[in-house]
């Protein structure tokens, strides 16, 4: 079987340890050559000697790619060594944690220089060179791999420079993907999560480290993934990685939208319901909080059901969670737990489909109701009839542990069944 990356040459900043390291090692099993770069000389030397081990093509670069001399040395090694260079994996990375009151500028600059500087300094000499490629004829396949966080992407109190850094590497990440496609060129972001020693303070003595979750091999797929000509299509997109979760990341878009205001007294007024209606930023999981109360949590299950995320919709439920549908339909009665609800969905099913429109949620505290417009569309007939539905909802431990349905048209819509209204 070939090999995912076979004749890529690769450079990989920050690679003398930790996740630059697994990618490295990862890349070399699959095909690919690639050039170690790291301020570390020693563990630069080692890290090559172990791919070599490994039958891996190896080389090390030792400068600091923050600076244009060392972004430029870097790619000059892979061209030098393989005479070509098919991705850059912008990897390298400090932190230099403080509240934000008594950070220092020092601190500030570096972090935003080793970050942020780099990733610009090593793309654009990588995407100098494609373009020439490119523009004299020859095609072009080339890949940069950026490096986010979390704490850029969602927040982090005390990180206030690393998350400027990360944030703006997935801003610039968008942008140089729209810059750089007409040269064959994509440009796509990872957000990681590894036991390294740069996170061996917060995360050594946690569960997921126990259980190996934190392994750096498990970041390594999905990079060599943007790596491989596979990930072609692929730009602009940012990916979250680690021995819990593949996912990508969802970016800022426009949410709940007012008319223009000309007056400032005016703009308490219209900006609060828009306040109200917004999705809530994300927590350090990357999750959109449920909300606080029942009403919030009621308003976030129909708005992940209407953007058809039923992963996250059944989240939103306590394990123990029950339901009770009107007796006298086939699903009726109740129905417990996760099992529970699968039974009654299949009952469902045997006999309709459904959509559902315009949720209206009322209530605050523990009482919540929401009143729903849908149609029914029998199975066996294909005839439908369109009806409101009151649904009672009840809470523990911050999720949604019942729903009582009432429905007062259970004749109507049981009449669809049957040959006769
Ligand atoms: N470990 C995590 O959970 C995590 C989470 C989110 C993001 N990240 C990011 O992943 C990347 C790798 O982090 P890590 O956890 O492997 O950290 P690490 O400290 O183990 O490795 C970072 C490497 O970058 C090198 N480096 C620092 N400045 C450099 C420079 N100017 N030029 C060249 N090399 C330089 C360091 O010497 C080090 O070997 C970083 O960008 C980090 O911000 C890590």
């Amino acid at each position: 079987m070939s090999r995912l990356c076979e004749g890529r040459v690769c450079v990989v900043t920050g690679a003398a340890r930790g996740i630059g390291r697994a990618y490295a090692e990862a890349l070399v099993a699959e095909g690919a050559s690639v050039v170690i770069n790291d301020v570390d000389a020693d563990a630069v030397d080692l890290a090559v000697e172990g791919l070599r081990a490994l039958g891996g093509e190896a080389r090390g670069h030792i400068e600091d790619v923050s600076t244009a001399a060392g972004a430029a040395g870097l790619i000059d090694a892979a061209l030098d060594e393989w005479g070509r260079i098919d991705a850059v994996i912008n990897n390298a990375g400090i932190t230099r944690d403080r509240m934000l009151v008594n950070l220092s500028e020092s601190d500030w600059d570096d972090v935003i220089q080793v970050h942020l500087k780099s990733s610009f300094l090593v793309t654009q000499r990588a995407a100098q060179h494609w373009r020439k490629l490119s523009k004299s004829g020859e095609g072009t396949d080339a890949r940069v791999v950026n490096t986010v966080s979390s704490v850029g992407l969602y927040g982090h109190a005390g990180q206030s420079n690393y998350g400027a850094a990360k944030g703006a590497i997935a801003s610039f990440t968008i942008t140089a993907a729209m810059e750089l496609a007409r040269y064959g060129i994509t440009v796509n972001a990872i957000c990681p999560t590894a036991l390294t020693s740069m996170t061996a303070d917060v995360l050594a003595d946690s569960e997921d480290a126990r259980l190996g979750l934190l392994d750096a091999r498990w970041v390594a797929p999905a990079v060599v993934w943007l790596v491989s000509e596979k990930s072609a299509d692929v730009t602009g997109r940012v990916f979250v990685a680690s021995g819990r979760r593949l996912a990508v990341a969802e970016g800022w878009h426009r949410g709940p939208t007012g008319r223009a205001v000309g007056d400032p007294s005016e703009v308490d007024g219209v900006i609060r319901p828009l306040l109200a209606a917004a999705v809530r930023h994300a927590d350090e999981q990357g999750d959109i909080p449920a909300g606080d109360t029942g009403k919030e949590l009621v308003e976030e299950l129909a708005r992940r059901f209407s953007t058809g995320d039923m992963q996250g919709a059944m989240a939103l439920f306590h394990p123990d969670f029950r339901i009770e549908q009107p007796p006298t339909l086939p699903h009726g009665g109740w129905h417990v737990g996760q099992a529970g609800m699968a039974e009654m969905g299949a009952a469902f099913g045997r006999h309709w489909s459904r959509t559902i429109e315009n949720p209206r949620i009322f209530g605050d505290g523990e009482t919540v109701v929401q009143v729903t417009t849908q149609t029914w569309t029998a199975t066996a007939t294909g005839r439908s009839a369109t009806v409101d539905v009151v649904e009672l909802f009840g809470f523990a431990d911050g999720r949604i542990s019942e729903i009582r349905v009432f429905q007062r048209d259970t004749h109507l819509l049981l009449s669809l069944l049957g040959a006769s209204p």
